[in-house]
């Protein structure tokens, strides 16, 4: 296999769709050999350089697990790309729903965490010690988002993590970045992106005017996660057709 990530295997947590599925593909497209963990069945994705393995990362342990089971089939693990993640609304009210927030947490943060881990054992265990963590978060990173705490708070955990451990492992050959997407055409938006009049709505609000390919996302990912990179490290790069760029003063109000 010829490419830039040529001889690496990268794994990617909810690969079997939406930004994660377009990961994969543009892994093994650049030369990786792909694993992708997920609730869902990844045998559409899978096949020839990419393999599928069942997780829940809703449980706690799974992504140990998952990781375990990537290291022994492959041998090896270069590359993580943490994307596994739910959108649910948590509203804040004095009923807040403790569970909800807990499982989105579980899910968004939490088994990132864990994946980060064990994934960094097998960086370590190598000599040199080499690899590399994506880690998939949003706009939400820095942009509030009202009526979606946990998800917000998640995403904001996201960007610790990136720069925690980026500046932990720098000088053990490990780089650890993010990407925040804005709007993507994905399941998680099928509800506006599927109605022409809601779509609308929210690309109102994007700077460019359009919401993204997963194509693009994947494509900023693959950038990172390859030596291109070497140099980068505890950054997140946005990838949301300006929408970080506090959209409302895009035509001056203020003055
Ligand atoms: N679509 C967007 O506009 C957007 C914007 C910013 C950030 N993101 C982030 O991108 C990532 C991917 O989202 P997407 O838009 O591709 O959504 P998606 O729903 O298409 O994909 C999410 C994937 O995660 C998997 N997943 C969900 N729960 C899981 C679990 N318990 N265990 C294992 N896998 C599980 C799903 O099966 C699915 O394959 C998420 O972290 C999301 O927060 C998406």
């Amino acid at each position: 296999m010829t490419g830039r990530l040529a001889g690496r295997v990268a794994l990617v947590t909810g690969g079997a769709s939406g930004i994660g599925r377009a990961v994969a593909e543009r892994l093994v497209a650049d030369g990786a050999v792909v694993a992708i963990g997920d609730i869902q069945d990844s045998s559409a994705v899978a096949g020839g350089h990419c393999r599928g393995f069942h997780a829940d990362l809703s449980q706690p342990g799974a992504a140990t697990t998952l990781v375990g089971e990537v290291v022994q089939a492959f041998g090896q693990l270069d590359i993580l790309i943490n994307n596994a993640g739910i959108a649910t609304p948590t509203p804040f009210s004095a009923d807040f729903d403790e569970a909800g927030y807990q499982h989105l947490l579980q899910i968004n943060l939490t088994a990132s965490v864990a994946c980060a881990a064990a994934a960094i054992a097998a960086f370590l265990a190598v000599d040199p010690p080499r690899g590399v963590i994506v880690n998939i978060s949003s706009v939400h990173e820095i942009v509030p988002k009202p009526g979606y705490l946990a998800y917000a708070i998640s995403k904001g955990g996201m960007g610790a993590l990136t720069r925690t451990l980026a500046l932990e492992y720098a000088d053990r050959g490990i780089r650890v970045n993010g990407v925040g997407p804005g709007a993507t055409l994905t399941a998680m938006n099928q509800r506006w992106a599927e109605d022409p009049d809601q779509r609308a709505v929210v690309e109102r609000h994007i700077p460019m005017g359009r919401a993204a390919d997963p194509a693009e996302i994947a494509g900023a990912v693959a950038f990172l996660a390859s030596d291109e990179a070497s140099y980068i490290t505890g950054q997140t790069l946005h990838v949301c057709g300006g929408l970080s760029l506090y959209a409302d003063f895009q035509k001056n109000w203020s003055t």
